[in-house]
């Protein structure tokens, strides 16, 4: 193995932090579509499902990809030799998005390794099901702080070293404004999440930043495998759903590329729904 295709461990010195760098390989393969070229790129929550799509949708069109993710170091390293296949640098960054300490550290490394950032895409989600009233303040406190929180801190960090023409998405979900049985805590951290878009996105509007949302519907990842009654769920979503069957990750990710993308430069604030037309019945 050559020193270009060499992948090292390096423990940082914050207690969350653990970073898998790649550098890129020698051979750059060649690729149609690199509209993105060298733009650098962070998906929170990048490792699996939505995010991973997403990452390696960046990387085949040229992004330097950062992934955070939290509990699966085994995940992120796949994540990283899968980014670096495609002829980008990849680097893995663990740390509790929903811990506030965690926010800072983690831009002053990209600062670090890359000096700004072109694209921050806000992933990573985590929640308890608990119906309305019987959500406890633990619950209450994990989704506000992984899912509406995390975003709000970790804008207000992108936007010191983004450039103009960054762009900023967050991932949101029909729960934000359709009563999805347990999804409560989830659901009313996604409306915020919704909200801050619209703050964010103005106060962003005169550095040339686009901030915007997508709202995905049942997509067959992890979390959704992770809902009590998952089996009865599916049958629920494909019986309603005008396409007949549940979304994949890379349906949201080509949405969520195409927000990062320059194509998107007029559109601002909004969130975009992809759920193969499941809210319209
Ligand atoms: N799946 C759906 O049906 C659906 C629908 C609409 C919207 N969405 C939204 O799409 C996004 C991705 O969902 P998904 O289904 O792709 O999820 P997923 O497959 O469960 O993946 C979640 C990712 O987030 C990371 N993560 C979780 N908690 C974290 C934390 N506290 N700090 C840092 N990283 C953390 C995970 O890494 P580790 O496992 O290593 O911690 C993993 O990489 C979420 O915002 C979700 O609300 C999903």
């Amino acid at each position: 193995m050559s020193a270009s295709e060499s992948l090292s461990l390096t423990i940082a010195k914050g207690a969350e932090q653990h970073t898998v760098r790649s550098v890129r390989p020698a051979e750059k393969p060649q690729r149609q579509q690199r509209e993105l070229s060298g733009k650098i790129a962070l998906v929170t929550g990048g490792t699996k499902g939505i995010g991973k799509a997403t990452a390696l949708k960046l990387a085949d069109r040229g992004c330097h990809v950062i992934v955070n993710y939290f509990r699966s170091r085994d995940a992120a390293g796949r994540a990283v030799d899968e980014i670096k296949e495609r002829g980008v640098e990849a680097l893995a960054i663990r740390g509790n998005i929903g811990n506030s300490d965690f926010h800072k550290k983690l831009f002053a490394q990209i600062r670090a390794e890359y000096d700004h950032l072109d694209i921050f895409v806000s992933n990573a989600a985590l929640g308890a099901f608990a119906g309305v009233f019987d959500v406890t303040e633990k619950i209450w406190d994990l989704a506000m702080r992984t899912n509406a929180q995390a975003f709000l801190f970790c804008a207000q960090e992108a936007i010191k070293i983004m450039p103009s023409g960054g762009k900023i998405v967050a991932l949101s979900s029909l729960g934000s404004h359709r009563c999805i049985p347990g999804y409560s805590a989830i659901g009313v951290s996604k409306a915020a999440l919704e909200a801050l878009v619209k703050y964010i996105a103005a106060a962003s509007s005169c550095q040339g930043v686009n901030v915007n949302a997508v709202c995905g519907g049942f997509i067959d990842t992890a979390a959704l495998k992770s809902f009590p009654n998952y089996e009865e769920l599916m049958e629920e979503v494909i019986r309603r759903s005008p396409l007949d069957r549940v979304g994949t990750a890379e349906e949201v990710a080509d949405v969520v590329v195409f927000m990062c993308s320059e194509g998107a430069n007029w559109i601002t604030g909004q969130t975009i729904i992809v759920d193969g037309g499941y809210s319209l019945t």
